[in-house]
């Protein structure tokens, strides 16, 4: 596991460069999104990247890592609508090739099918995850098993205090979603994780240092061969 350790703003640098040449050495490659605050720069810069014609999305296919249950594509805090807003409007990907967990109408269906269509793509080749403050990465929450693949689950009221920023009041926010399980996430042949603040120090002193345990989800990325953890200086303060 590598770590490095920088601003918001040099980080999310680094990470979208680190996607650009994957991208570049693969026309086609099979990226893994994430939603939330964390990736919001990382996007920024693959959307001025692509617009200054660095860089390509038009062979790219995509797969976000969750959904929440309940919310229509079109509401203003679906992961879907997040991901046209920040970045899929802004590129020159084909949204056909874009995935998004449904959470709504058929959602089981798609669900179940979510790891045999990332796998008939070619697997991800390239996965950004944010982290929660408990520990989860996607909205596999503590105690999800390392074994788990796509699937629904329920959210803990820690993280949907942390997401209640977003919403009107704490009642909106879904207290369901579907997840890319630990073994998706594992799958895929990289992986890049950002985390800054302080509310995510504990949270990263268990992906680095924490032993491996179903208690601290991310803690399985330490079995990964490919993970590189982009910090700032707050969120690797216990580490340190
Ligand atoms: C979002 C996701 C979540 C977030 C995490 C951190 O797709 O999978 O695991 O990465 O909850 O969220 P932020 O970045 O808003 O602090």
């Amino acid at each position: 596991m590598k770590v490095v350790v920088g601003s918001n703003d040099k980080i999310s640098k680094l990470i979208a460069e680190d996607f650009i040449n994957v991208v570049n050495k693969k026309e086609n490659a099979v990226l893994g999104l994430a939603t939330g605050t964390s990736p919001l720069q990382v996007y920024a810069n693959l959307v001025k990247a692509n617009k200054e014609g660095r860089v390509s999305f038009k062979k790219c296919t995509t797969f976000n890592l969750d959904e929440y249950v309940g919310l229509e594509g079109t509401h203003n805090q679906s992961y879907r609508y997040f991901m046209n807003e920040n970045l899929f409007n802004h590129i020159d990907i084909d949204k056909k090739n874009t995935n998004v967990l449904l959470g709504v109408g058929d959602y089981k269906k798609f669900m179940n099918q979510y790891d045999d269509m990332i796998a008939k793509a070619g697997g991800i080749d390239i996965q950004i995850l944010g982290i929660g403050s408990d520990g989860h990465i996607a909205f596999n929450e503590p105690g999800t098993s390392f074994d788990s693949l796509t699937h629904e689950t329920e959210l803990t009221e820690q993280t949907i205090k942390d997401n209640s920023r977003l919403f009107n009041d704490i009642s909106e926010v879904p207290t369901r979603a579907v997840t890319m399980g630990l073994k998706s996430i594992m799958n895929a042949r990289k992986i890049v994780l950002i985390a800054t603040g302080k509310n995510k120090a504990k949270a990263v002193y268990g992906l680095i240092k924490g032993p491996i345990s179903e208690d601290m989800p991310c803690s399985i990325l330490q079995k990964h061969k490919d993970v590189t953890v982009y910090v700032d200086e707050d969120a690797y303060s216990l580490v340190k």
